[in-house]
């Protein structure tokens, strides 16, 4: 197993997921987004790093029939099923590195990631993640991708992150996508630490 996999089962495997730092008992700004984005319940929806959140219980709740997650780690996405139980077949889930997986062409209309592309430090990860979005998302399509905000804290999980503003991301994203709108988060992670996020919303030309 690679050590970014080895990690991440690691903390799903001893942690509860109520209690991770990133957990939200519900994912508003996400859900604010991703209602803004006018997306359909046929639309195709990707959570990418979803791990065991709780965005995937709310689309579902919301009526959106076509939801995939993708994870590194099968032990987050046995939470998320287990939590959700049988509705849980109704959703694709993909146990997969961001950076290495083959996702189908044109496949979705709306992309969120939340607290995931931040710890690409390496270059090269973020360009076949950023390579992944420009085949996987159709023309028009929707990106959401909230990261830690330059003011926020330089390790998430213990891993060293890039932290983004609006512009950063944009830059980083390049000249393919066009950032819409952007806004910031204080976050309260479960032990009450204040940690600032910054969400992008871009569209894929
Ligand atoms: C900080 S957590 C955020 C989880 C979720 N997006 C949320 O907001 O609650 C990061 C998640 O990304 C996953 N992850 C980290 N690196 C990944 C990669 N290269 N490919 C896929 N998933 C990854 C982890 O397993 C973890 O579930």
């Amino acid at each position: 197993m690679d050590q970014r996999k080895t990690h991440w089962e690691h903390i799903y495997e001893t942690r509860l997921p109520t209690q991770v730092g990133w957990y939200q008992e519900h994912p508003q700004l996400s859900l604010q987004f991703i209602q803004r984005t006018g997306i359909l319940p046929t639309g195709h929806i990707i959570d990418v790093g979803g791990g065991a959140s709780t965005l995937v219980d709310n689309l579902l709740t919301a009526g959106f029939q076509h939801i995939t997650v993708l994870d590194i780690s099968a032990a987050a996405l046995q939470l998320a099923r287990q939590r959700i139980g049988p509705e849980a077949g109704r959703v694709s889930w993909i146990e997969a590195d961001i950076t290495q997986v083959d996702l189908p062409d044109q496949a979705y209309d709306l992309w969120h990631d939340r607290a995931v592309f931040h710890f690409l430090m390496q270059p090269e990860d973020r360009t076949r993640y950023i390579e992944q979005v420009r085949r996987a998302v159709r023309s028009g399509g929707h990106i959401i991708v909230a990261t830690f905000a330059p003011d926020g804290p330089p390790k998430c999980s213990g891993l060293d992150v890039v932290r983004y503003d609006p512009e950063g991301l944009q830059h980083e994203f390049g000249p393919d996508f066009e950032l819409v709108d952007s806004t910031r988060e204080d976050h309260h992670t479960p032990s009450g630490v204040e940690q600032k996020y910054m969400y992008c919303y871009c569209r894929k030309y």
